[in-house]
């Protein structure tokens, strides 16, 4: 947990690294359940998220340690594959669900609860592991999932990453060929298929919307390096045009950021593509239209830190998020800051101005949370971003310490009662 003092600051101007993608690594720390030898991931991010996944993989009976710049896991004997409790506290742990049945015939998983954007269920995760053949029954607010797993043809309802990515999981060691349909084609999609490809899997299509996996007998460990995190650049793209300055965001690819930064052209920043990353210079000259939708559309985990860029540029924004059911709960606290926001249903209307104004602001979910410090750099006077629940830390590695070093006015502090 962490409160941030921003202020007002001056045009964003350096270079910025951009970490290893989260939503990258902790499908791959799932996937390091499918074999009993070594999984190595290079440059893992610090990011609480993954500490947690960790943390979960060693319940089931996993060994975790860290080897200079690597994060390795040995999972030879797994143990009470159960992930209830972290389920509660961490979505992202239904994806050792299908890991644990392919590998131990049994996972017991809680059903999430809702979390700040939405209900996020996890039928199409059970639609896809009962087509594999598992018998999944609801036991005390929890699903028991058990039996030997079969290729099937799987289609899904919505093209879930996170089913993706567990059914993917699962088919890999399933008896036969396994055929998802309607897959999610996030580039997260294509460095799991790649990650498990090199373990000694048999997978193609990763990235179109129709994936084949043909079972194989066991894999085998590997050492991979996760792409880079396209959400933390496109996050930090938003602070460049927000403050009018002119960061390279080292290591960011243009290929994983088409959607905003088309966007941001539109609206008049400029984005240069060199072969180490992206470079974004000068302000938003025009409001903008944006609706969300599944990759390669505009991503919805930018829609909070997009949203600041439009209530600091005059003109009437409009966004439509249909990804996720409640993903406006920023809007309330820029309102705080004098944004002009209305809210209706999955529509958002904002009236942009010259600056918003500064004020005490509180964190509902992690994007969210990142937005709220980029509204404090462009603000008249000082904002203090409460952080109490720490969302910004599951997803943002140093995130003021990066931005500090390129002129932002940012300061951690940590909360009287964070735990040590
Ligand atoms: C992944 O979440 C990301 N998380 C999210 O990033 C991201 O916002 C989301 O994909 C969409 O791109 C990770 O990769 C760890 P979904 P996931 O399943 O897999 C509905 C962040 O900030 N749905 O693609 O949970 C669901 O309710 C996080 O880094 C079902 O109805 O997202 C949602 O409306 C936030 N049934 C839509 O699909 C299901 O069984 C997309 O969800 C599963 C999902």
């Amino acid at each position: 947990m962490a409160i941030f003092v921003v202020q007002p600051s001056p045009p964003l101007i350096g270079e910025i690294e951009i970490g290893s993608s989260k939503n990258a690594v902790l499908p791959l720390i799932a996937a390091s359940l499918l074999t009993g030898e070594t999984m190595r991931i290079d440059r893992p991010p610090a990011l609480s998220d993954v500490e947690m996944l960790c943390q979960v993989v060693e319940s089931c009976g996993g060994r975790v340690w860290k080897e200079q710049d690597q994060l390795c896991i040995e999972a030879a004997e797994l143990v009470s594959p159960t992930v209830e409790d972290a389920m509660r506290r961490m979505r992202a742990s239904v994806l050792v669900m299908g890991p644990l049945l392919a590998r131990t015939g049994r996972a017991r998983v809680a059903l999430p609860g809702g979390c700040a954007i939405g209900q996020r269920p996890i039928d199409l995760h059970l639609k896809g592991m009962s087509a594999l053949g598992a018998q999944v029954t609801l036991h005390q607010g929890a699903v028991e999932l058990s039996g030997t797993l079969r290729g099937a043809v799987v289609y899904l309802d919505t093209p879930s990453v996170g089913a993706t990515e567990n059914v993917m999981m699962a088919a890999t060691l399933a008896k036969g060929a396994t055929r998802i349909e309607n897959a999610a084609k996030e580039p997260e999609i294509i460095d799991l298929a790649n990650c498990l490809t090199m373990m000694g899997a048999h997978i193609s299509g990763a990235g179109s919307s129709t994936i084949v996996v043909d079972g194989v007998e066991a894999l085998q460990g590997t050492h991979y390096l996760p792409i880079t995190d396209r959400i933390e650049a496109g996050t930090m793209a938003c602070a460049a045009a927000i403050t009018g300055g002119n960061l390279l965001l080292r290591g960011a690819r243009a290929d994983h950021l088409r959607a905003l930064l088309f966007k941001l052209h539109e609206s008049g920043v400029e984005v240069m593509d060199y072969p180490g990353g992206l470079r974004i210079r000068g302000r938003v000259h025009e409001p903008m239209e944006i609706r969300t939708m599944a990759y390669p559309g505009f991503p919805t985990d930018l829609q909070a830190p997009m949203m600041v860029l439009a209530c600091t540029t005059p003109g009437t924004s409009v966004f439509m998020e249909t990804v996720f059911e409640n993903r406006y709960m920023h809007a309330g606290e820029l309102r705080r800051m004098g944004a002009n926001i209305r809210v209706e249903d999955r529509m958002a209307v904002v009236e942009g101005a010259t600056a918003l104004e500064g004020a005490r602001v509180q964190c509902t979910d992690l994007r969210a949370g990142a937005a709220l410090l980029l509204a404090g750099l462009a603000a008249h006077g000082e904002t203090v971003v409460e952080d109490l629940p720490g969302h910004i830390d599951r997803g943002y590695e140093h995130v003021e310490t990066k931005l500090r070093n390129v002129g932002a006015l940012i300061e951690r502090v940590e909360h009287p009662n964070a735990s040590v």
